[in-house]
């Protein structure tokens, strides 16, 4: 990699920028009002912002090894707070993708060092589903099943955190589970079923004297 291409690459799309809108970067400045919070992981192919098509300004971002919402996890748990209490989001993504090296690593029995205690929340995700995982025969489809049901356990993380229950008694926040696939270039959303989750949920993690909005009833 040429470090010194990138100055380069950064000055061409300053000057691009500034010839199509000459206070582009002076708006930038004013502040930030996004209305998407996107946790995805930090591979390298999965760009956020390019995969959405957004510009800057457009999606608060969180990315690590396998878009993962640990709620130990000092970051991630102050980025959703911020996202949500301050800069009030609407929308909540987690984008999970196929070919994820980090959920490769957690199919397998080897010891990863420091990665063993973050790849573990992806062994856990296994165990709760291993009924159902360990029907399907094909690897490959496993492999990928294992992607999308860690997308969905990472939502309903998020939806444990008090700040998202309390923002979901106030206004219309809600939280989508997607896959982008690598091979395609395609998001998928995964058309999770929030109401169902929130049903088997809200009784063990409610952290509020109410019941979270509840769009059904
Ligand atoms: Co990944």
């Amino acid at each position: 990699m040429d470090i010194a291409r990138i100055f380069k690459n950064n000055q061409s799309w300053v000057q691009k920028k500034l010839e199509v809108e000459p206070s582009y970067f002076s708006n930038l400045s004013k502040g930030q009002a996004p209305d998407i919070l996107y946790i995805g992981c930090s591979d390298s192919r999965v760009s956020a912002e390019e995969l959405m098509g957004i510009a800057p300004g457009e999606a608060f971002v969180l990315r690590n090894i396998a878009n993962m919402v640990p709620n130990t996890d000092l970051s991630v748990m102050s980025v959703i707070n911020y996202a949500v209490s301050h800069l009030k989001v609407d929308h909540i993504v987690v984008c999970g993708h196929y070919y994820c090296g980090g959920v490769q690593a957690a199919m397998k029995s080897e010891d990863m060092g420091i990665l063993n205690p973050w790849l573990r929340n992806i062994r856990d995700v296994y165990r709760m589903h291993k009924d159902e995982l360990n029907a399907i025969e094909d690897e490959e489809l496993r492999y990928k099943r294992l992607v999308e049901l860690n997308v969905e356990e990472q939502c309903i993380n998020v939806l444990k955190t008090a700040e998202v229950q309390k923002a979901r008694r106030d206004r219309d926040l809600t939280v989508h589970g997607w896959v982008f696939d690598v091979h395609t270039g395609k998001l998928i959303d995964l058309k999770i079923d929030f109401i169902k989750l929130l049903e088997n949920i809200t009784e063990i993690y409610r952290l509020g004297p109410d019941e979270p909005e509840h769009p059904s009833s």
